[in-house]
């Protein structure tokens, strides 16, 4: 057993005095490239990370029909009756949420598994109380998708002891309503995608309009690279102001182009978005537009070149979100410029930025030395000490016991 299956576990026992039925997990994704362009039904190119976020869970035997959820996140469990949850959600916007914020995520991936099946006239699935304990070790507020783990964790076993019978593309939409109607961020679906559909060694290139996915193997280790996750320790979330914000500018973008979104702007209508636009629209746009092109360009690179090549589509894409997205922060700056002097071949910021972390595309022999330029960097600027780790591309959602 890991730490997490552990801890995870113990505290089931706490909650219940028992056993739990099972445990499932689901990772926490970097995104190597594809920002901000999911909720533009776009291109993104995730891939899930070691850490996971680990559920024990179990039916309940009073069947009084509660759902209890426990978190090493806080002291208290919450406890509700199922038929509570429609009276709970969808949160609206600005409304404070009726429970704490850690437990709207499992809560809330109960209550939309709950309706899903509700409207899919029952064949074979029996919603029953329920006990969830859960444990992680993604890290919260680095831009890792920690509450993308949460939701897949607990999505993936209700999924099991429902006999709901969801495949995994259907969980991950289960997911991001929580986010987006429980927990009240604005998000779009690429987090709960990588989380739920991830594979060792391997990026998941998502059409997120259509939802169709591909494995683009990545050959990380084999091609002698490493990928160095820079956290910054800023910390961000997304259910407040500038996340929102860009989402706005770019349906405004989408309208004044005549389009249902960003998506079917291309490269070569960008000449004219300039001319119909406020110069800051015009820029916010053009950050989608280019950065869905350097998507397929990286898939394409990888394919035929290997991941080696596709260091300056990264370092492309920061320079997009620095300048045209301005989502980036000195911080991530930082990392991202001493990376690159330190012989980095890519580098960029991953995640909703505002914070959280970069990562960079590096020689598997240069971490010690990279690590060493930007914590050293980083103290010279008098910044926090970042959190330097590596992370090889991992498996999705699964049962683990
Ligand atoms: C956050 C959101 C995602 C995506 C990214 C930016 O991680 O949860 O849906 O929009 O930001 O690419």
């Amino acid at each position: 057993m890991t730490r997490t299956q552990d801890t995870a576990s113990a505290l089931f026992r706490d909650l219940t005095g028992r056993e739990p039925d099972g445990l499932w997990s689901s990772p926490g994704r970097v995104n190597l490239i594809g920002e901000h362009t999911d909720y533009n039904d776009g291109f993104v190119l995730p891939f899930a990370i070691p850490h996971r976020t680990v559920a024990a869970v179990g039916l309940r035997d009073d069947d009084r029909g509660r759902v209890r959820v426990a978190s090493t996140f806080a002291a208290e469990p919450v406890e509700v009756a199922l038929d509570e949850l429609d009276e709970l959600f969808p949160t609206s916007t600005g409304e404070e949420p009726a429970v704490p914020e850690w437990a709207a995520y499992p809560l809330g991936v109960a209550w939309a598994l709950r309706q899903a099946l509700a409207s899919t006239d029952g064949a074979g699935h029996s919603v029953r109380g329920i006990d969830i304990a859960i444990a992680s070790d993604v890290l919260v507020g680095a831009g890792l998708s920690s509450s993308a783990a949460i939701e897949g964790a607990a999505a993936s076993a209700l999924n099991d002891l429902w006999d709901a019978g969801l495949d995994r593309t259907a969980l991950a939409r289960i997911g991001r309503r929580a986010e987006n109607e429980a927990v009240g961020a604005p998000t779009g679906i690429m987090d709960q995608m990588a989380s739920m559909l991830g594979e060792p060694d391997a990026a998941i290139f998502l059409d997120c309009r259509s939802l169709e996915t591909q494995l683009v193997p990545l050959g990380i280790a084999e091609a002698g690279l490493a990928i160095l996750v820079m956290d910054t320790q800023v910390t961000h979330a997304h259910s407040t102001g500038g996340y929102r914000e860009r989402r706005a500018s770019c349906e405004l973008g989408a309208e004044i182009m005549g389009v249902a979104s960003l998506r079917d702007v291309s490269v070569g209508d960008l000449p004219r978005a300039e001319e119909l636009m406020d110069d800051v629209t015009f820029r916010r746009v053009r950050h989608v537009v280019t950065e869905n092109q350097r998507v397929l360009d990286t898939v394409r690179v990888v394919r035929e070149q290997g991941a080696r090549a596709i260091g300056d589509l990264l370092v492309a894409s920061h320079a997009s979100m620095r300048d045209d997205f301005e989502i980036s922060v000195p911080e991530l700056d930082t990392a991202v410029d001493v990376a690159l002097a330190a012989g980095a071949l890519g580098a960029r910021m991953t995640g909703g930025g505002f914070g959280g972390a970069a990562i960079a595309l590096i020689e598997a022999d240069a971490v010690e030395a990279v690590s060493e330029a930007v914590n050293a960097a980083f103290a010279a600027s008098g910044f926090t000490a970042p959190n330097l780790f590596t992370v090889t591309p991992s498996a999705g959602a699964h049962r683990d016991a």
